[in-house]
């Protein structure tokens, strides 16, 4: 067995670790005995060389700008898959037969409408809510309406709950904004695509049907795919943390909406639209440039640089493609925004700054540019990043919960407050 020896050079004490190996990624040091062996934690705030579970879902080569799901690369799923193909593969671990996703497909189906108790909750909504507020609430009272499948320890309820939750997230997200907007809410159709349903359930009046175009479509289903799971960010290791404590999955997925919503994890693709919404104008681009290069001013070009990729997005170099395809076909590319966002990016692909520093565009900056391209209203970005990440969210809760020894996830700290000290009567203070 390879090891690691940790030696505390205070007490000559050292232990040995064994090094375990993936099957892709960096080796990890299993320092599980340190406490019992050198009293000691380790300590990694934000957790940058943690790995905080074992995965056989997704992996992320950040060097080499590798994305793959359950071992496909995301390049081949983007091109020939569907997104609820790739919500089966991800829960699932395989690509299904035919007849396996003619079954998935009815399932999530039979799952898209809401309890219309449940609808009566948006009532209560603030009438300038953002919706991913509404999300985090309605998402969270789902576990009150849906008791047939509460047993976390049944992997058929399990099942249940993460389908049903595939199922109505785009209800929810639907619902959500036809209450700000004061429209009727719009019934699922099961007759029709994932993608299209959700665009109809937005778009669609009593007095109107929605006509949607295939690029619109493609454009959306491949955004959700490249959003569908990402491994542990913060949202995805909220939903294993809570799900850890045996909370049900709903409460779980409601807290990883929470922490998606932040404008560090979610919240970027809405705010590449405010930046190009700011600069305005093709004209003032130059000007822009300079203040993003500008050391002493914070602002940045939203949408390019990422953690973790370093060379390049795989998603940005397939999103960026349907986002010109989409872009030509709607004919938008004269309106000033994409104007702006088409201009920015060649000059900042081009600009010895961003070269030098490895900022490419990143995922958010082409689908900030799709979504606002299909109407879909601001404050609705980062809910359909959302959507798109449930089965994410769900598939890391079942992979966990069906490891054997499901352990409550307790990190530990480095104290560093006031010393032990006696309690001083309010008097004599
Ligand atoms: N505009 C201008 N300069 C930048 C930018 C940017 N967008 N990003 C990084 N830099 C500079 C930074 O100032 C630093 O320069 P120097 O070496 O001279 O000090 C250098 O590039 C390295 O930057 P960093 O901050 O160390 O990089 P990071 O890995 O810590 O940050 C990031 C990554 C994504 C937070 C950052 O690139 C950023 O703020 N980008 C804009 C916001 C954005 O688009 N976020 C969405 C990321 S994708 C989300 C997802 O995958 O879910």
């Amino acid at each position: 067995m390879n090891t690691v020896t940790i030696t505390d050079n205070r007490t000559g004490k050292s232990m040995e670790c064994p090094i375990k190996q993936g099957v892709h990624g960096p080796d990890v040091i299993d320092c599980q005995a340190l406490y019992k062996e050198l009293g000691m934690f380790t300590f990694d705030p934000a957790f940058m060389t943690t790995a905080s579970c074992s995965s056989k879902i997704t992996f992320i080569d950040g060097d080499k700008g590798i994305l793959l799901y359950r071992g496909y690369p995301i390049e081949q799923l983007a091109e020939n898959s569907s997104y609820l193909e790739v919500c089966y593969l991800l829960l699932y671990g395989e690509l299904p037969t035919q007849t396996e996703m003619e079954v998935f497909t009815t399932d999530i189906g039979q799952h898209t409408m809401l309890n219309e108790g449940l609808l009566r909750f948006y009532n209560g909504f603030r009438h300038n809510s953002h919706p991913m507020s509404m999300l985090v609430g309605v998402v969270g009272a789902l576990s009150s309406y849906y008791y047939d499948a509460m047993d976390i320890t049944n992997p058929e309820h399990r099942n249940r709950s993460s389908l049903r939750l595939i199922a109505k997230m785009p209800t929810i997200a639907a619902n959500s904004h036809n209450y700000l907007v004061g429209r009727p809410y719009v019934y699922p159709r099961n007759d029709i695509g994932y993608v299209e349903n959700f665009l109809q359930m937005m778009f669609s009046t009593p007095n109107r049907p929605y006509e949607t175009t295939k690029i619109a479509v493609k454009a959306l289903e491949i955004m959700l795919i490249l959003h569908a799971d990402h491994e542990q960010n913060a949202s995805t290791s909220t939903v294993r943390l809570a799900g850890s404590s045996q909370a049900h999955p709903f409460s779980c997925v409601a807290g990883g909406i929470a922490t998606l919503w932040g404008p560090a994890h979610g919240g970027a693709n809405e705010a590449v639209i405010r930046m190009l919404q700011e600069i305005g104008d093709i004209n003032n681009i130059p000007k822009y440039i300079e203040r993003f290069k500008d050391k002493n001013d914070p602002t940045r070009l939203m949408g390019f640089g990422h953690r973790v990729y370093k060379n390049y997005d795989p998603r940005a170099k397939i999103i960026r493609n349907i986002c010109h395809e989409l872009l030509n076909e709607l004919d938008t590319a004269n309106q000033p925004l994409f104007k702006i966002a088409m201009e920015l990016e060649r000059i900042a692909l081009e600009d010895d700054y961003f070269i030098k520093r490895k900022l490419y565009p990143n995922v958010d900056f082409y689908s900030g540019i799709i979504l606002s391209a299909l109407n879909i209203p601001l404050n609705m970005f980062t809910v359909l990043f959302a959507v798109g990440r449930s089965v994410g969210w769900v598939a890391q809760w079942m992979e966990m919960m069906n490891e054997e020894n499901l352990r409550i996830g307790r990190p530990r700290q480095l104290y560093v407050g006031a010393s032990k000290r006696d309690y001083i009567p309010v008097n004599k203070r």
